[in-house]
């Protein structure tokens, strides 16, 4: 399994992806092109013998100081088995190359595996967002800061 950057010829799995994860929640076709194609945003697949697995979309605040996961979807029956794990890092991986030093997302409160991925790895939950999903339905605020750089110290001899 590999993962790499998607673009515009991906676009028909990624609505099948998001068709078969979300149903009448999924993004349009526009959204999802806007993640291909947009300077702030990229999208990342996991492919298996050239069929996709799963996918994650992703977004950089404009100061670039915050890589945000806007969604992450992995085919039914290819979860557990380590999908979402390696597109997270590569994301993070992405994320930071850009120079953020924060990832952050939104999760509805009753999505345990998905809640259960980002505490692994390290995501802590920050806030709740009441009705965020709709009447009822709220987010938690999931965050991930990543260790300041260490300063070089140089130490002047005596
Ligand atoms: C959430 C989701 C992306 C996880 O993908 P995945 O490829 O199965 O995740 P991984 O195999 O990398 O799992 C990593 C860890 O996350 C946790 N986890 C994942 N699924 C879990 C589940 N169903 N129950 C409990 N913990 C779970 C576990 O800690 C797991 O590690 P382990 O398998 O060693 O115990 C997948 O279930 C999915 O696509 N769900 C539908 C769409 C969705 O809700 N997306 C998230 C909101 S945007």
């Amino acid at each position: 399994m590999k993962v790499r950057k998607a673009g515009p010829r991906d676009l028909p799995s990624l609505v099948r992806l998001e068709e078969e994860c979300f149903g009448v929640e999924k993004f349009s076709e526009n959204t999802l092109m806007a993640f291909l194609m947009r300077e702030d945003a990229f999208a990342l697949v996991a492919e298996e013998k050239k069929e996709v697995l799963g996918a994650a979309l992703c977004l950089c605040s404009d100061s670039r100081a915050e890589g945000r996961v806007a969604s992450m979807a992995v085919l039914g029956q290819r979860r557990r088995e380590g999908v979402a794990t390696l597109l997270l890092r590569e994301a993070e991986g992405s994320f930071e190359k850009r120079g953020a030093r924060t990832f952050g997302l939104e999760v509805d409160v009753a999505n345990e595996p998905a809640i259960a991925l980002y505490l692994k790895h390290g995501y802590s939950l920050r806030a709740i967002i009441r009705d965020y999903y709709g009447a009822g339905r709220h987010a938690y605020v999931m965050e991930k800061v990543l260790p300041s750089k260490k300063r070089k110290v140089s130490v002047r001899p005596s």
